[in-house]
């Protein structure tokens, strides 16, 4: 009798031990993180899967087949800067935190990823079918935080729980995808101003409706130099990049900047913390120099046919190179690995001074760290 005693006291023990592993896992930030948790918005450049699978050659270089395929031959710019700060990769796709168990809602506290390949900043931007747009991404939060809000409440813990939310970072890389349909529709410079308009309304209102859900430290990246991407290489008369793209684009990126700032100086939003990224700086400093940042082609895709790699999407049968670790387009508009991974480096840490982030790079943005937000499983 003795021995069976031991034996189920060793099995209760186990089980209690794998509970507090299992929330300890779900609601505390390990101690080596820089944050609680992140929570991303946006499109393809952060994309893990809340569109289902992709097809190969796309997770080409995954090390692992169970890992959802990311728009890239690898991970993604997500992935890059959640490790920088400390996670393991970016946080799962909120689709993929279906079905509804406590489990997976538990899984909400340690961060999730709304971005969806071929979203924009306007609603009307989808450009694929399963898009889900940046608006419906931050409902889905918003259905996410009552989950977390309906737990908390459980445990007497709300204020944590907002605690939690605020020193969480909010990462969100979104207008590239508006950009190319504005571009697509021809009309350019009649359509520039009521386009622009909308897109700084649009993203002001998310920016303050994620405000008003709680978020306060906001890392945005920029949107990149869309006029190089070999999709638009391609109709360039020289091959070069298209400058009325890129011009529209600086122009932008410069008013999210200063919606920022002024949304920061704002007397309401007490405690924000933000900082803007700056993708097309990085992706200009690569094509501008590529060997001095270990690339070797810079204007084609590696996965595709035709001109620059951008006659044909990377699809099953579609050329795919050999050294995708010097290339810095992966198909005709996303960025490889190799780009990814050295973008979030430069975003994460680069002094201010070289003008890849501003006012401070992400690095300051997460530092000091406060803690765990007090869901600890003690
Ligand atoms: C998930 O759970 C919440 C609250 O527990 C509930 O309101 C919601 O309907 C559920 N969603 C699904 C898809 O089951
Ligand atoms: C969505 O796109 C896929 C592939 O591009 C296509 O097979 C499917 O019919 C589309 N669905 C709708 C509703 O348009
Ligand atoms: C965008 O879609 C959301 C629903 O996801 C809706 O609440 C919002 O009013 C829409 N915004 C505009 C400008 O149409
Ligand atoms: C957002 O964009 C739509 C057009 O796509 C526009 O009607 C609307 O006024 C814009 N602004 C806001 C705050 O929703
Ligand atoms: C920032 O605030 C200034 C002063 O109120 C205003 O003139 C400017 O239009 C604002 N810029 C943006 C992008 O919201
Ligand atoms: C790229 O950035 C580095 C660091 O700021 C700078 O030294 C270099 O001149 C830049 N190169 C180009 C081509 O912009
Ligand atoms: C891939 O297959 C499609 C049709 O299945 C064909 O049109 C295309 O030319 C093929 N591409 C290559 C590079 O063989």
């Amino acid at each position: 009798m003795a021995g069976v005693r031991v034996a189920s006291d060793k099995a209760l023990m186990a089980l209690v031990v794998a509970v507090l592993v299992m929330c300890g896992g779900g609601l505390a930030a390990a101690a080596s993180n820089l944050v609680p948790a992140v929570y991303v918005f946006g499109d393809s450049t952060l994309d893990v899967g809340m569109n289902g699978p992709l097809p190969l050659p796309y997770g080409i270089d995954l090390p692992d087949e169970s890992l959802p395929t990311r728009v890239s031959n690898g991970f993604n710019l997500a992935d890059y800067i959640s490790r920088e700060l400390g996670f393991e990769n970016s946080p799962p796709a909120y689709e993929s935190l279906k079905p509804n168990t406590s489990h997976q809602i538990l899984r909400g506290f340690g961060g999730v990823s709304y971005a969806s390949g071929g979203s924009g900043i306007l609603n009307t931007t989808r450009i694929m079918n399963n898009s889900i747009s940046l608006a419906e991404q931050i409902d889905l939060f918003a259905a996410t935080k009552l989950q977390m809000t309906q737990y908390a409440r459980g445990k007497g813990s709300v204020a944590a729980l907002d605690e939690r939310l605020a020193e969480s970072l909010f990462l969100i890389s979104a207008g590239g995808n508006d950009f190319f349909r504005h571009i697509q529709s021809l009309c350019w410079r009649p359509c520039l101003p009521t386009f622009r308009a909308n897109l700084l309304s649009n993203f002001t209102n998310h920016v303050q409706t994620l405000y008003g859900l709680g978020a306060r430290r906001f890392g945005i990246v920029g949107v990149p130099p869309v006029g190089c991407v070999p999709l638009l290489r391609k109709i360039t008369l020289g091959g070069g990049c298209l400058d009325y793209a890129n011009n529209i684009v600086r122009e932008f990126n410069t008013l999210v900047a200063e919606m920022m700032a002024n949304f920061s100086t704002d007397p309401e939003p007490h405690g924000m913390m933000y900082s803007v990224g700056s993708a097309f700086n990085v992706l200009m400093n690569f094509t501008n120099d590529p060997v001095a940042n270990g690339f070797t082609v810079v204007n084609s895709a590696c996965c595709g046919d035709g001109r620059f790699g951008a006659g044909t999407f990377c699809v099953k049968n579609a050329t795919v190179c050999e050294n995708r670790a010097d290339h810095l387009y992966w198909d005709f508009a996303h960025s490889t690995q190799a780009t990814a991974e050295k973008g979030a480096a430069i975003i994460f840490a680069a002094p201010v001074e070289e003008g890849f982030a501003a006012p401070i790079n992400f690095q300051q943005l997460v530092s000091p760290s406060h803690g765990s937000g007090g869901f600890s499983s003690a």
